[in-house]
């Protein structure tokens, strides 16, 4: 039992850490929008988290190193985007309302990822997704050294996306019928990156259950579990496959059971009662990265600091089983995965701790 003046003090903190999180009517999964009707904003909150930080609109006029576009892409093996913070040194958790498309390709009106950043990618096409993983130099990417990262999706603990507004096109899926000039919208995507790895799916909404091969709750078990993959390092290859088992299920003794990770961040993962296997590949081909990312020669390093808006930013506190902040990543397979486990389980941070903790005593109360 709380006692009164506890308890004020209590609620108070509660419910302006619950309205600042609070799920929007209109959640960004919902939202479709054609390739050639994409708004400058697909998210246009101001409370909460606070507006969208860069852009959906993204144009020769856009593509600078210090691009605020959030429109990315996973296209081929030679022509995909990975979300990253706009300004050096910043970690996933801190940054993951306002991160930004970093893309291998010109074109696409981004941000272009710097040459050497990429040390190994695999792109996996299956019949309801477009998977890429692979190993890198976050740090190239403004990603603190160290960091173990965390998950961007279309969810987000307020249902307005990390990063908010952040939007995802390939024109690899079966219906673009080849034609590499239209570009299907994947409401259904999840990302993770630290850890000098990332992993990125885009469902494809017209198969069944891209949610759940999409699923977004996942948030602190990483590649491994989000992705299972045999990606190797330091090569460059394009496979086909098959659709992974959905995120969190397994078949035991010949009955598929679901695993669901704790909504609360701060109770402890435990054992997870599986370990994924990856859904079977073929047909890989390898190439060159020299080949391949033709475009990134160019560009350097260093990326002035934009310095965008501080707004969407500081949602490391997030008591959602959606947000970033406390996952690990991990692209490798199970053995790196283990790893990401236990990353993830150190890596709570203070801050999500207490928010947590007053949320569960908010709602326990
Ligand atoms: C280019 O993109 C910017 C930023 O989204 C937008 O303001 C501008 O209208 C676009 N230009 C064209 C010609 O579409
Ligand atoms: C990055 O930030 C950390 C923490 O603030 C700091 O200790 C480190 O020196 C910074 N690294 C660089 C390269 O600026
Ligand atoms: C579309 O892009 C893929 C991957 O880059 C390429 O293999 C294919 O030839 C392209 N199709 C057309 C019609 O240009
Ligand atoms: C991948 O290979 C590069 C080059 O050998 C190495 O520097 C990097 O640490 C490796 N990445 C991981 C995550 O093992």
């Amino acid at each position: 039992m709380l006692n009164i003046a506890r308890s004020t003090f209590l609620l108070g903190a509660v419910v302006s850490y619950v309205s600042a999180q609070s799920f929007v009517s209109d959640p960004l999964v919902d939202k479709s929008f054609p390739y050639t009707a994409i708004p400058e904003h697909a998210d246009t909150h101001t409370d909460g988290r606070g507006p969208q930080s860069g852009y959906n609109i993204c144009n020769s006029t856009t593509e600078n190193q210090d691009s605020l576009c959030q429109t990315g892409f996973i296209n081929h093996l030679d022509d995909f985007c990975l979300f990253a913070p706009p300004t050096p040194n910043s970690t996933i958790g801190d940054s993951e309302g306002i991160e930004v498309a970093w893309c291998t390709k010109k074109g696409h009106g981004t941000r272009l990822i710097p040459e050497g950043a990429l040390q190994g990618v695999q792109l996996v096409q299956s019949p309801g997704y477009i998977e890429i993983v692979g190993f890198i130099d976050q740090t190239k990417l403004n990603v603190q050294d160290g960091d173990f990262g965390g998950e961007l999706d279309s969810g987000g603990q307020d249902g307005r996306g990390n990063p908010i507004g952040g939007l995802m096109y390939t024109n690899a899926f079966p219906s673009n019928n080849g034609d590499n000039s239209t570009y299907q919208q994947g409401r259904h995507w999840t990302f993770f990156i630290g850890s000098n790895t990332f992993c990125a799916k885009i469902c494809d909404d017209t198969q069944p259950n891209a949610e759940g091969l999409c699923q977004h709750i996942y948030d602190r078990v990483g590649c491994a579990y989000n992705a299972p993959n045999n990606a190797p390092n330091g090569t460059f290859q394009a496979c086909q496959g098959a659709d992974m088992v959905p995120v969190g299920q397994y078949v035991s003794d010949g009955i598929t059971t679901t695993w669901t990770q704790p909504a609360q961040e701060t109770i402890p993962l435990g054992t997870i009662p599986y370990t994924p296997t990856p859904a079977a590949s073929s047909n890989c081909v390898t190439y060159t990265s020299a080949s391949l990312y033709t475009d990134l020669a160019s560009v350097g390093v260093t990326s002035s600091p934009a310095n965008p808006s501080a707004t969407g930013s500081g949602s490391s506190g997030s008591g959602s089983g959606a947000g970033a902040s406390q996952s690990g990543s991990g692209a490798g397979a199970s053995a790196t995965g283990s790893t990401s486990n236990a990353g993830s389980a150190i890596g709570i941070s203070l801050v999500s701790s207490f928010f947590g903790v007053l949320l569960s005593m908010f709602l326990f109360y």
